[in-house]
């Protein structure tokens, strides 16, 4: 067995300035606060400014979880990889703009597109590079733009989503710090799954071969509610199990953040109390690939996350593709 794993050795994240309330949507579209925080717990999210693209986010994103992880991009980096649904162009990868933006010159920058579970198929893919010892340090980014594909008129999904990107800088630990199941700190493993049954239930009704257009976001709200808990509660389990652990070992759930209902529903079904729940769609809304790495750097800056602390992360989206990963910080 492998004795080489990788760890998260920085965080970052980015906002856009402009804040959007419930109240202000309700002002386009027939939607009231009340009904927007009861049903989802969305108080308010950030949207981009007209001027600012995926890697403008992505790039700030990258930029302080480098500086906390002490890692110079021009020369330290073998990878970036970027998990977005809302891409700067349909090519080149918008982790190839990123890779210029922090004057990356060598190594892989490449996308992952797996909408709002795209994080945590980012994350698997770059700790597999690194478990087989393929690259030693690499950035693992989140971006989105999501207010350019809403249906600003559709009040069933503009009201859901945000613009945000976060991202982890990952690094190879060997030897004794990386081996025994949970001894050491590091990813333990990765759990993704995918259906693609479920396509028309949560899509974007545009793309290249199709429409020609970017299209817009599409959802049926009830029947993805269900596969989401039943999905994301089923996939936790399984990345516990395979380690001997329950969710009495968790530290912290940091959820994908969809919606709040989801997220208790999750957290009932394991049984992890609401006070270890890293909660941030109030103020972030749903910002797909980015809404895990956001919240990871808010638990970790604030002093939440501590070393030795067992970080179960978990995120479903479109396809339907969902996944989770666990980490000892
Ligand atoms: N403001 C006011 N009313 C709204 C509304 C809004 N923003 N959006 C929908 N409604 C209305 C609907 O039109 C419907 O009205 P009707 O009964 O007159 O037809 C009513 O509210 C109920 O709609 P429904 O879609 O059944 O509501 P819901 O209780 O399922 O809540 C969601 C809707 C979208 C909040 C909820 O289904 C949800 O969160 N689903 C998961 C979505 C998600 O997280 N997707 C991303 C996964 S990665």
């Amino acid at each position: 067995m492998s004795l080489r794993r990788s760890r998260i050795i920085g965080c970052g994240s980015y906002l856009p300035e402009r804040v959007v309330t419930n109240a202000e949507l309700g002002a386009s579209v027939d939607t009231t606060d009340d009904w927007v925080v009861q049903r989802t717990g969305i108080r308010e999210r950030r949207i981009a400014a007209k001027d600012q693209r995926c890697a403008d986010l992505a790039r700030e994103a990258a930029r302080a979880a480098l500086a906390s992880a002490g890692v110079d991009p021009a020369t330290g980096l073998d990878f970036i990889v970027l998990a977005t649904t809302t891409p700067d162009n349909t090519f080149p990868a918008t982790a190839a703009r990123v890779q210029a933006a922090l004057g990356m010159t060598r190594g892989m920058a490449f996308d992952v597109q797996s909408v709002c579970s795209g994080f945590i198929f980012a994350l698997s893919v770059a700790d597999n590079f690194i478990r087989t010892g393929q690259c030693r340090t690499g950035v693992v980014i989140g971006a989105e733009v999501y207010s350019r594909i809403l249906d600003w008129e559709d009040r069933g999904t503009c009201v859901l989503f945000g613009d945000g990107a976060g991202a982890v800088v990952l690094s190879a630990v060997e030897g004794e710090n990386g081996s025994g199941t949970g001894a050491g700190a590091g990813i333990l493993s990765t759990h993704l799954h995918s259906d693609g049954r479920h396509y028309d239930l949560l899509y974007v009704d545009g793309g290249v071969s199709t429409t020609g257009t970017a299209g817009h976001v599409r959802m049926n709200g009830r029947e993805v509610f269900k596969h989401a808990v039943t999905n994301l509660s089923g996939v936790a389990e399984e990345a516990l199990a395979a380690h001997g652990l329950t969710p009495a070992d968790i530290s912290w759930l940091v959820p994908h953040q969809a919606n709040k209902r989801i997220i208790d529903g999750v957290a009932r079904k394991l049984g992890v109390p609401a006070e270890r729940v890293v909660v941030t769609v109030d103020r972030h809304a749903n910002t797909s690939a980015a809404s895990i790495p956001l919240a990871l750097d808010e638990a970790v800056g604030d002093g939440r996350i501590k070393a030795g602390d067992l970080v179960l992360m978990e995120a479903i989206g479109g396809g339907f593709s969902w996944g989770a990963a666990l980490v000892r910080w």
